[in-house]
């Protein structure tokens, strides 16, 4: 045992590299960046491709990072083919994949989450705007790339927030949901599931506005910390017995097979911790502080995979903290192709370590070829110390219109 295919091609699919690296792990991703490519063989694969590439190199495990092949049931076709994976079937994915499938879960379940009306006609959901209360948030039940949640803060904006979500994503927001606006600090947490049963692997923080002190546009996350300590037993107690438990009952019940990890989105309000979203997959950036600290990992993938008991996880003691590093324009219109330059004496430490997104490659030059470029990760005894690693560390990296928030963790 010991190869290993890795798709995706952002920063969280390097971390994933990197830590089945450490590991012992002979690596491969589909498709990587031109980052990845500096250390590991990264491949265009088809769907089918797959199958023969695995078959060639040896690969008996497949990770599967993005949501998109997730939904798309990549895990139910390399399964047909015999393949080790990690990561849910189609079926399963539609808790990230359908807001309105996820929400419906909940509430035949009885799982905390903020109250919500579904609709599919334009005229009642505009009724709607008329006479509910303010902030309202408007969600596309299908997947937006991250932009599919607008928080509308009086009716104007509610309908502006229908029209872009119907001109933008017009199949994700057939359905839309409209719910009530939650208050709050958010928290990512992450658990292995498969049919033998779960592991709590550990949370992670992620600031999702583009500027310090949570300012500006949604992004997919501009920085992440992890653990967080922030919490009170109470609340660590009402987590585990008022959601995970009673989600992997659920699952159990209505006969949802998981082989994967499932990304528990919560909001820590006053009444106690509510469900704002499922994902079906690791956090990025979370996994990008929450990866490097587990020391069995590959044995907690191929457990789950094999569907397995799965062990407990070993997650080290130290404190990771995270930073993008994001293209000017990011996230409405990022601008691409500018030379990436890092001093070398950034790898010496070992506590820092890059981890690449949207970067790619000529001979061994790299360019930014995407909004969120690439993530500086420091870690240490104290989160001060981990901060102070990760900011330090960014002296050592430019590109023209380089833009990180300086508060992760403050
Ligand atoms: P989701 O994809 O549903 O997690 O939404 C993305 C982000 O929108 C969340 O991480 C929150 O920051 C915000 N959000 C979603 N639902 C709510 C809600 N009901 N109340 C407040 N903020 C929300
Ligand atoms: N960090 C948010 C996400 O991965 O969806």
């Amino acid at each position: 045992m010991g190869s290993i295919l890795i798709i995706g091609s952002g920063a969280r699919e390097h971390a994933i590299a990197w830590r089945l690296s450490k590991e012992g792990k002979d690596v491969f991703l589909s498709p990587g960046n031109g980052g990845t490519s500096l250390t590991w063989i990264n491949k265009v694969l088809s769907k089918e491709d797959i199958e023969s590439f695995c078959r060639v190199v040896g690969v008996d495990l497949i990770v599967v990072g993005p949501e998109k092949p997730l939904t798309e049931g990549i895990c139910d076709f390399l399964r047909s083919k015999g393949f080790l994976v990690f990561g849910p079937s189609a079926e399963a994915a539609r808790l990230e994949g359908s807001k309105v499938f996820a929400k419906s879960f909940m509430k035949r379940n009885n799982l905390p989450t903020a109250n919500f009306v579904i609709y599919e006609e334009e005229e009642s959901l505009k009724r709607h705007f008329n006479d509910c209360k303010y902030p309202v948030v408007v969600k596309a039940d299908g997947l937006a790339a991250g932009k599919g949640v607008i928080v509308a803060h009086e009716k104007e904006e509610a309908i502006n927030a229908v029209s872009f979500l119907k001109n933008n994503f017009p199949e994700a927001s057939k359905y839309l949901i409209v719910e009530d606006c939650l208050v709050g600090k958010e928290l990512s947490v992450f658990v292995l599931i498969n049919d033998k049963g779960y592991a709590f692997l550990d949370n992670a923080r992620d600031y999702k506005r583009l500027n310090d002190f949570d300012e500006g546009p949604n992004t997919g996350g501009m920085g992440s910390y992890s653990p967080v300590d922030d919490l009170i037993e109470f609340q660590f107690n009402k987590i585990q017995n008022d959601i995970i438990e009673p989600t992997i009952k659920a699952l159990r019940k209505e006969n949802i097979s998981y082989q994967g990890v499932l990304y528990f989105g919560l909001m820590l309000t006053k009444e106690g911790p509510s469900i704002l979203e499922f994902n079906c997959r690791f956090g990025d950036p979370e996994a990008q502080v929450l990866v490097p600290r587990i020391l069995n990992f590959s044995e907690l993938l191929y457990a789950v995979a094999k569907n397995e008991e799965i062990p407990k996880p070993i997650i080290s003691n130290k404190k990771a903290l995270s930073v993008v590093l994001a293209a000017k324009g990011y996230p409405t219109k990022p601008e691409i192709g500018k030379k990436i330059y890092i001093d070398k004496k950034v790898f010496e430490d070992e506590n820092t370590i890059i981890f690449y997104a949207g970067v790619s490659r000529d001979g061994n030059d790299l360019f930014t070829s995407s909004g969120r470029v690439l993530n500086v990760v420091g870690m240490g005894n104290t989160f001060e110390e981990a901060r102070i690693k990760a900011y330090d560390s960014i002296k050592y990296i430019n590109f023209e219109g380089m833009h990180f928030r300086r508060d992760i963790g403050l």
